[in-house]
């Protein structure tokens, strides 16, 4: 079957020109990674190369070992995805040591695949492991009122997990485990890569400061909700600090607390503290 006339390519495409649409994708930022089922890479078997070198990759990661991922290119631009998706995305397998990557599919006119490649990877390794293989979709964006936030806020989980929660209702519906918060760091590297993973293992959301967002989830839809939710409550919190410096009211611990009985949730007590 011709890749691009899949469901998950389309699903793929699809949400990156979502993210596009935006706003959170300036020129090449941000990146898009999918760890593929066994059965979506047997229906595309027939279009995979075998035969492209082995390089590596910057971290190990042998819980992923032969696993095959559709993921975005290296100073590709997102506004391009839906238009020359063969050019601006790859499918890459993963070998038996997790150690090395080869493209087997895609980009057409060359280069690599994103120079996040590490981070995601990385942090696939953990989802995959702590959610029995539900996780299957890493996304990195540059969405501005999250980022204008890392300026603002004290640069620490709780500060940002309570400030998020308050301002829209659902947020700790969508999000029960909080955000995790990574200081500003060099990115692309392994140690972007090694502060983020351990972040994810409590947390579905990591804020890179001055910098970014970075999501795990079971699907496309998944995972662009929660970077959608996250933002438009980040976009809700700029503009009540640009009317005034304040809040007047807002949501109470006891108040989060009969919401997470009614809605099933648990919130962790560390993020209802006494303000
Ligand atoms: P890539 O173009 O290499 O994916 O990098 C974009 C980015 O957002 C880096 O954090
Ligand atoms: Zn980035």
């Amino acid at each position: 079957m011709n890749v691009l006339e899949t469901s998950v390519m389309q699903g793929f495409i699809r949400m990156a020109d979502d993210g596009w649409q935006q706003g959170w994708h300036e020129r090449n930022g941000g990146n898009l990674t999918y760890r593929m089922k066994p059965e979506e890479v047997e229906q595309i078997r027939e279009e995979l190369q075998d035969n492209q070198p082995w390089q590596d990759i910057g971290a190990s990661v042998p819980g992923l070992s032969g696993e095959y991922f559709i993921v975005t290119g290296s100073g590709k631009y997102f506004r391009n995805i839906s238009l020359f998706p063969e050019d601006s995305c790859a499918i890459i397998e993963i070998d038996k040591a997790g150690e090395r990557f080869r493209i087997c599919w895609g980009l057409a006119g060359g280069g690599r695949p994103t120079s996040e490649l590490p981070s995601h990877l990385m942090n696939h390794e953990v989802k995959k492991a702590l959610t029995g293989g539900k996780h299957r979709v890493i996304y990195h964006a540059h969405p501005a009122n999250t980022i204008a936030l890392t300026f603002v806020l004290p640069l620490e989980d709780q500060a940002f997990t309570r400030e998020l929660w308050e301002m829209a209702t659902e947020c700790p519906v969508v999000f029960p485990d909080g955000i995790g918060v990574v200081p500003w760091m060099v990115p692309g590297g392994r140690d972007i890569a090694v502060e983020t993973s351990k972040l994810m293992k409590q947390y579905d959301v990591a804020v890179w400061a001055h910098h970014g967002l970075f999501c795990s989830g079971e699907d496309f839809d998944l995972t662009f909700g929660l970077m959608h939710t996250v933002e438009k409550s980040a976009q809700i919190l700029v503009k009540v600090l640009s009317m005034t410096g304040s809040k007047r009211q807002t949501i109470q611990p006891d108040e989060f607390r009969s919401l997470a009985k009614d809605f099933h949730v648990t919130l962790p007590e560390k993020f209802l503290y006494e303000k």
